[in-house]
């Protein structure tokens, strides 16, 4: 029997490519495992009205992790035309299913690595090296929205929102409301799974990305609770930024910055401002992970365009399940896949467009095995 169940979850479009390129990877290095395929993504919106089904959450629960490529997503209306004919009439709504996969099994922290690969001609400067810390269960992505807006939800809101009086006179369909809905659990839980891994990886700096000054109450939830959880790490230096600032600063300074915490949404944009700096989509990854579970993930989409052709590139794939690896402490494995890629972009010999090259991305994968044994 392997060492370990690894629920696999290709997806759609390149989502498949890249995946294929991975196995390659994982099975060159021996990791000693066995994979499960789960259906998910478009396909399986269109033919049963849930991109994400059960029979695939409950196989995912009897692994230990899962690695995921990408997924398609289209508008409401797009997305409701799409369905085959009965389905139709049944007024279904589209979910994205990371964002189910993060709320259903508590993977509260996305933690998001931004490292500058040596040599990698997108890299914006050389020593770039921020891990974004992203709260990924809550904010503005709890799904929780209201639109029609009505009166009796008006005047609910005014009582303890004065502010909501700007709006008493608005129509309930020319208004929409989004929530950022923070708790002090999922603000403490995320915080600390930064400071925790500033500690152990021995990073100088934690900063809070957030805009208190505006959004004062779950700002101020956040920036109280990360004051109070710096205390217990006197050694990590700690400071706030605005959100805002911090988008040039990330682009000015970066090299200044080590370990970055956020709310979703914050963490969202920033952590793909990060990663345009040391590569872009070819490169960023991120790990969904809670106490329970994992999922690791290459960030791209799985755009269509290039669908059938092999010829984005894999590396965030393989960067993703190398994070996996780590996961799971397979470490030797996972220095093994990091050696690989570097040996790869730094000689650009067999890299894929995006870096000036002409691999096709299965190519790329064995030239990365064959590196990762040198
Ligand atoms: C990401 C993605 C997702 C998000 C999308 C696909 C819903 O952009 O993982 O960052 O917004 O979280
Ligand atoms: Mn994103």
């Amino acid at each position: 029997m392997a060492k370990y169940r690894i629920a696999w979850l290709p997806g759609d479009g390149v989502g498949k490519e890249v995946m294929e390129a991975a196995r390659i990877v994982l099975d060159g290095l021996k990791l000693n495992a066995e994979y499960i395929h789960g259906d998910i993504g478009w396909e399986f919106w269109c033919k049963e009205g849930d991109p994400l089904p059960k029979r695939t959450t409950d196989m995912m629960k009897t692994t230990q992790c899962a690695l995921f490529g990408a997924i398609t997503s289209k508008p409401q209306k797009e997305a409701k035309e799409e369905l085959i004919g009965e389905l139709k009439t049944k007024n279904l709504t589209y979910f994205s299913p990371i964002v189910r996969l993060r709320q259903e099994f508590d993977l509260y922290c996305n933690e998001r690595p931004n490292i500058a690969i040596p040599g990698n001609p997108l890299n914006l400067k050389e020593n770039i090296n921020i891990t974004v810390f992203r709260e990924n269960t809550e904010g503005s992505y709890a799904g929780v929205e209201f639109g029609p807006v009505t009166d009796d939800l008006k005047k609910a809101m005014v009582k303890d929102a004065p502010k909501m009086k700007m709006f008493m006179d608005t129509p309930a369909d020319d208004i929409a409301i989004s929530t950022r809905i923070i708790t002090r659990k999922g603000a403490e839980r995320i915080i600390r799974s930064a400071f925790e891994h500033a500690d152990k990886f021995k990073r100088k700096s934690v900063t809070l990305v957030e805009k208190p000054n505006v959004l004062r109450k779950t700002g101020g939830l956040m920036t109280e609770v990360f004051e109070k959880v710096a205390k217990e790490y006197p050694h990590i230096d700690s400071w706030f930024d605005n959100v805002d600032a911090m988008a040039m600063w990330l682009v000015k300074s970066p090299e200044k910055y080590e370990v970055l915490v956020c709310e979703n949404l914050f963490g969202d944009i920033i952590s793909d401002l990060a990663g345009q700096l040391v590569g872009g989509l070819g490169f960023a990854h991120s790990g969904n992970i809670g106490k329970e579970y994992a999922v690791f993930e290459p960030v791209h989409g799985s755009a269509p365009k290039y669908e059938g052709m092999y010829k984005v590139n894999p590396m965030a794939t393989f960067l993703a399940a190398k994070m996996m690896c780590t996961y799971l402490g397979e470490h030797e494995i996972a220095a093994k896949i990091q050696k690989g890629v570097e040996i790869t972009v730094k000689e650009g010999k067999v890299v894929t467009y995006d870096l000036g090259g002409k691999a096709k991305t299965l190519e790329v994968a064995h030239e990365v095995v064959k590196n990762a044994m040198k």
